[in-house]
């Protein structure tokens, strides 16, 4: 890699990288260690120092396993040398010693007039902040679509596929967002199922490998926009947005929109709107489990949100969806509660975002603005939901109706409507799920008597949760816009507004 060839050159005394992928980066520093013309040296935790010999191999050095000795023996090492530290972040880390922390900078003070680097390599490195000014920083970034392409087609060509005959657009877009070892590990395994480079087969390995790496899932979902009932101004707005992800409207110089926050009652069709939004921009969706971000070490939280986004980042354009994004920020604000890792990894995603620009799509959801940081609304296009209107209730039960394959026309929605008043839309559901099942029991099919009786035994949300509503409809009033429009105007009898979506 070039960018840590210059710096050798410059003559960094330390050099951090923080990386996912420690083998591929591994092999790059020696590279770039060579062509700067300095010997190799590498030190862990378990093996004390070594030096790497130009033929392979190593020769040890004893007792230098603790990082105060291995760093004594920079001294007696020649000039021109680069040490490779592996996962040496816990010892420099908030409760490093003051000793160490000395000691690391004495041998970069000396390290600079000998051309002696330390490269400091790990899932995260977090500097103290008086090394600052001493140590670059380089983030190992994901394969590009070029590199992926050479990785994948060394396989394609080792396995006598025809390299000519793979449909490299969609390949590339499969593979995007793995690192090299793993589209490596996807193209195998695709010509061992297909003797060929399938698309699918890489989406597959792409989808599990996301998955197990931690806190993104890729939700493979067919909503669409159609399959939700009421909302007609946020649907509209995205319904507008469809084309801004494509390769004309970059041609013809429009950004991308950073995102939306969609806020308000439970049950109403948030997730549902997320989910939908993937198809209408056609873009990969991928899920970050918030829960899942915060990790149990110190600096892993924000490490966990860097490696999330930098997959979002290889994967784009996509849309980085963060479901229930008032949990994660329950503790903000708490300094105290958890010391100040919910601000720093805010401070990372606010960053992230106003970076981001290019291809991603954040799509948050919550229930409660309140609990949300203003910076964070800020920077997103914000949507209240509410409870649906009586016609946003008939079209719900319209669209339930026939998700299960029963004729809509069958039932008097509007009565539906009326049985249904303070219901969110997942209650709807719920009552013509039990509808269903009372049916189902009979061996007969659902009738309006079922769905009624049903609905006449439920608590509506409104009711259910009455206080909580209202406060919650208050604390959004003038924040947000009403995905809803006025009741009336979106009554498809009265206006003429109906989206062809
Ligand atoms: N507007 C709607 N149109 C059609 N179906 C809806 C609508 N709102 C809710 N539903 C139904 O209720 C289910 C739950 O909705 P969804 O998960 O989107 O709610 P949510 O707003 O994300 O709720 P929460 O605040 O609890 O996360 C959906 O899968 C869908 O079947
Ligand atoms: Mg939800």
């Amino acid at each position: 890699m070039k960018e840590i060839t210059n710096l050798l050159k410059a003559g960094f005394p330390a050099i951090a990288i923080s990386t996912t992928e420690e083998g591929r980066a591994e092999l790059a520093v020696a590279a770039a260690v060579k062509a700067a013309g300095r010997t190799l040296y590498v030190w862990s935790v378990t093996e004390g120092l070594a030096r790497v010999l130009e033929a392979g191999g190593v020769t040890e050095f004893g007792d230098t396993q603790d990082p105060m000795a291995m760093l004594g023996h920079t001294s007696a090492l020649p000039d021109k040398v680069a040490i490779l530290l592996r996962d040496v972040h816990p010892f420099i880390g908030r409760d490093a010693s003051p000793m160490l922390i000395r000691k690391f900078r004495d041998v970069m003070m000396a390290g600079k007039q000998r051309s002696q680097t330390l490269i400091l390599m790990g899932h995260d490195v977090p500097l103290p902040p008086e090394w600052v000014k001493e140590a670059a920083v380089v983030e190992w970034r994901l394969p590009t679509r070029e590199e992926l392409q050479e990785v994948i087609g060394a396989v394609a060509m080792s396995g006598k596929v025809k390299v000519a005959e793979i449909e490299w657009d969609t390949v590339l877009d499969a593979a995007a967002g793995l690192t090299t070892t793993e589209a490596e590990n996807a193209a195998a395994l695709s010509v061992v199922e297909t003797r060929g480079i399938s698309p699918d087969v890489i989406r597959r390995e792409k989808a599990a490998t996301v998955r197990k790496n931690g806190i993104l899932e890729i939700v493979e979902s067919s909503t669409t926009l159609q399959d939700i009932g009421g909302l007609e101004l946020l649907k509209g707005s995205l319904h507008e947005k469809r084309n801004l992800f494509t390769k004309a409207a970059r041609e013809y110089g429009l950004p991308t929109p950073r995102g939306t926050l969609v806020v308000g009652q439970p049950g109403t069709g948030k997730s549902l709107t997320a989910t939908a939004t993937a198809r209408t921009f056609n873009l990969p969706l991928l899920r970050l489990e918030a829960g899942r971000l915060f990790g149990s070490l110190v600096g892993q939280s924000e490490a966990n949100w860097r490696t999330a986004f930098a997959t979002a980042k290889a994967v784009a354009p996509c849309i980085l969806w963060i479901d229930e994004v008032d949990g994660l920020f329950a503790g903000a604000g708490g300094a105290s509660t958890d010391g100040g890792t919910t601000q720093r990894v805010l401070k990372a995603i606010l960053q992230d975002m106003q970076m981001a620009g290019d291809g991603i799509f954040f799509m948050l959801t919550a229930n409660d603005i309140d609990r949300l940081p203003d910076p964070l609304i800020d920077r997103l296009e914000v949507w209240a939901v509410d409870l649906p209107s009586r016609s946003e209730r008939e079209a719900i039960w319209k669209i339930q109706i026939e998700k299960r394959s029963r004729k809509s026309k069958a039932f008097d929605l509007a009565r539906l409507a009326e049985a249904t008043d303070g219901f969110s839309g997942r209650q709807i559901e719920r009552v013509w799920l039990d509808a269903m099942t009372r049916a189902f029991n009979d061996r007969r099919e659902p009738s309006m008597a079922d769905c009624e009786a049903v609905a006449a035994r439920t608590v509506p949300t409104s009711k259910l949760m009455g206080t909580e509503i209202e406060a919650r409809r208050q604390r959004l009033n003038g924040r947000a816009m009403p995905a809803s429009a006025p009741e009336g105007a979106a009554d498809p009898k009265t206006a003429g507004r109906r989206l062809t979506v």
